[in-house]
């Protein structure tokens, strides 16, 4: 049998040169990084972006966030600020994106930021992804390596299963320590935080004021569908009693381990839960389980981000 998994290739020398010739030549190569994996592109490319759009079967009003080794190679892209500083300087490179008024010279393709006059940035803290953005003399657009409303891949294997030989290179980093995707905080007025992520409102409060975007608010980030991060079965929050037939994802100590049960984390860490919790999405369909149902999970802290995704999933 052929190895379904033979675009996965190990980080080294000769593999991090490979990636850069696919992304010079305006290809995409599937990447590791510390909250997900992405399906990266040369952001000044409208070939690249086009594929991307292609592959992940995603709209064209969906923008895409823009990834860069450090501040000053976003300069020519966006208009910084004073909040932006204050956050860089405590979170970056890690799982935050900032969403900037994009600058009217800058290179980034339109159909990047979907025709918007703001531009979304991450600086992420990988190594894989460091050392290919070094790399390389141009940015990096890179949506999480799923098609549209599935749920984000966490390892090589999941960027595999959703593109199979759609894509050539996926570089294996092993499991994105993070598991969710990254905070995403408008900062072109009242920071605002578009789509929650391990780094929390509690958290930004400390350096600026921020709000969280409200259930009804104008759609402003359309990651913020109601559909989405979906394992394609029904998920059912909340729940109280487990039935031995569907998979139950519980928290804590208080249920006993059962073949259908899933623990998100067993001494209730909500970081912890975070970054299993699309790894069990994933297991529990693959095991052929037709319902979901989920025990509920406290809304602090990284569960807020938790939360956000359950939801969405249950849609
Ligand atoms: O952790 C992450 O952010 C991952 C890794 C690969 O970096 N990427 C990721 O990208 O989650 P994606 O495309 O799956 O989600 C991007 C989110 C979407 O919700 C999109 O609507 C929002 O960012 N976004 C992008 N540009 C925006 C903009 N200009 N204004 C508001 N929201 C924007
Ligand atoms: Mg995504």
């Amino acid at each position: 049998m052929k190895n379904i998994y033979s675009n996965i290739f190990p980080f080294n020398k000769k593999t991090l040169l490979k990636s850069v010739a696919y992304l010079k030549k305006g290809n995409v190569v599937g990447l590791p990084t510390e909250t997900v994996y992405g399906l990266a592109g040369n952001a000044y490319s409208k070939k690249s972006v086009n594929k991307i759009y292609k592959l992940k079967k995603r709209p064209k009003f969906n923008p895409l966030i823009v990834h860069y080794f450090n501040h000053k190679d976003a300069k020519n892209d966006v208009i910084f600020n004073e909040n932006f500083f204050k956050l860089y300087k405590k979170f970056c490179p890690g799982p935050i994106t900032f969403v900037l008024k994009k600058k009217k010279k800058s290179k980034i393709k339109s159909s990047v930021t979907a025709n918007l006059n703001t531009l979304a940035i991450r600086f992420p803290s990988h190594r894989i992804v460091r050392s290919v953005l070094k790399k390389i003399n141009f940015p990096l657009a890179m949506p999480s390596a799923n098609l549209f409303t599935n749920i984000s891949p966490v390892n090589a294997r999941d960027v595999a299963d959703e593109f199979r030989k759609n894509i050539k290179v996926i570089i294996n980093g092993g499991d994105s320590k993070i598991g969710i995707e990254s905070t995403v905080i408008d900062l072109t007025r009242n920071p605002k935080i578009l789509r929650p992520g391990i780094i929390g409102p509690e958290i930004i409060n400390r350096f600026l004021k921020v709000s969280i975007r409200k259930k009804n608010s104008k759609l402003k980030s359309p990651g913020m569908l109601k559909k989405h991060y979906s394992p394609g079965i029904p998920i059912f929050l909340n729940q109280k009693t487990f039935i031995k037939k569907h998979a139950f994802i519980t928290f804590g100590n208080k249920y006993k381990n059962n073949k259908n049960c899933f623990n998100l984390s067993k001494k209730s860490d909500l970081k912890e839960a975070a970054s299993n919790l699309y790894k069990t999405f994933r297991k529990i369909k693959k095991q052929g389980f037709k319902k979901i149902y989920v025990m509920k999970i406290p809304n602090q802290g990284p569960g807020i981000a938790i939360n956000d995704r359950l939801k969405r999933a249950a849609n």
